[in-house]
């Protein structure tokens, strides 16, 4: 009788996901609220001789990984990034990677909107002072601040969820400037079907002339520290920062110290450089007047969150079964 092939999960993921792994494969799930070191990840994957790992962003996935069990045919990450994933080493090997884009796409555009509308309309600020009893009569510059409708919003990085981020703009008459490697027409013309005209500017023209700037890159040796102090130093004293791609795209230590000196007005972060954020990291003395801070929720809706388990799974079962992955990061990052 042939073995039924083992998939180590390294946090119970939603159940629709486990679910389907569990009809073909033994599914070993690491069921603790944190993640688990990696030499544990190393000694499942050895002990079990696992054919397939579904893991997620905060897994370092590395070549020691990758060696750990000789029948390791692939890794799906639950999520779209696959910064923690060395490409490479899982090329070299043959191993193949999954990954979940699209489905995230809408619902991490909605929470960078979230974050720009919290942080000029300033809702948690103003809830903390409700929660605070501080509430005592309507206040004619009470929690003022800059309009969204009218504004100019910058996306820097036009892919998928930059995208769909400048789509919403639309219902507040923005008007919209991107930057990136190069000019995307196609992207422009699809953003001029829901009636957003988006120009494409060099990224300090669009630093400089932004009201918000929203970061949508992956994060790369090229995009790590993409916004540091000169940049931060081109934008201007009202304007917001918005990131929901990767917290090693901002220079902490350089975004910390526009927020002290009011070089920029407020920043939204869904991502941090560290991530998880200590609440008495130096950043977050800034919160909530200027800072608002999420903890990584972009695709966390329910129904994004139980498609992203069901894309793992997919992913996890053309790997073992040495098909082409519906989602393979090898192939979008070239390597395959
Ligand atoms: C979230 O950041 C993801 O990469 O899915």
């Amino acid at each position: 009788m042939t073995e039924i092939p083992t998939v180590y999960v390294t946090r119970s993921i939603p159940e629709i996901g486990l679910k389907r792994l569990r009809e073909r494969y033994e599914v070993v799930i690491w069921e603790e609220k944190l993640p688990p070191t990696k030499d544990h990840i190393v000694s499942r994957l050895a002990e079990l001789d696992a054919e397939g790992l579904v893991c997620l962003l905060s897994d370092q996935v590395d070549a020691e990984v990758l060696d750990a069990s000789p029948d390791l045919s692939v890794v799906s990450t639950f999520s779209v990034g696959y910064d923690h994933i060395d490409l490479d080493a899982a090329a070299e090997r043959g191993i193949a990677v999954g990954h979940t884009p699209g489905v995230l796409t809408e619902t991490t555009a909605d929470l960078a909107w979230a974050l720009l509308m919290t942080c000029a309309r300033r809702t948690v600020e103003g809830h903390a002072y409700v929660a605070a009893d501080e509430w005592e009569t309507w206040g004619p510059t009470l929690l003022t601040g800059p309009d969204v409708h009218g504004a100019t919003l910058g996306i820097v990085g036009l892919g998928n969820i930059g995208t769909a981020t400048a789509k919403r703009a639309a219902g507040f008459e923005m008007e919209v400037r991107y930057s990136g490697r190069s000019r995307k027409p196609e992207r422009e013309d699809e953003l001029a079907e829901v009636g957003v005209e988006a120009t494409y500017v060099e990224r300090d023209e669009l630093l400089a002339e932004c009201d918000f700037v929203s970061l949508h890159v992956p994060l790369t040796g090229a995009t790590a520290g993409l916004i540091g102090e000169s940049e931060l130093e081109l934008m201007s004293e009202d304007a917001i920062l918005i990131n929901t791609s990767r917290g090693e795209v901002i220079d902490t230590d350089a975004l910390d110290a526009a927020l002290a000196t009011g070089e920029i007005a407020r920043a939204g972060l869904d991502v941090t450089d560290p991530e998880p954020l200590p609440s008495d990291h130096p950043l977050f003395r800034h919160a909530p007047e200027r800072l608002v801070v999420t903890p990584h929720i972009g695709s966390a809706s329910i129904g994004t969150r139980n498609q992203m388990a069901e894309m793992v799974a997919a992913c996890t079962e053309a790997g073992i079964e040495g098909e082409s992955l519906p989602h393979s990061a090898l192939r979008d990052a070239g390597l395959e």
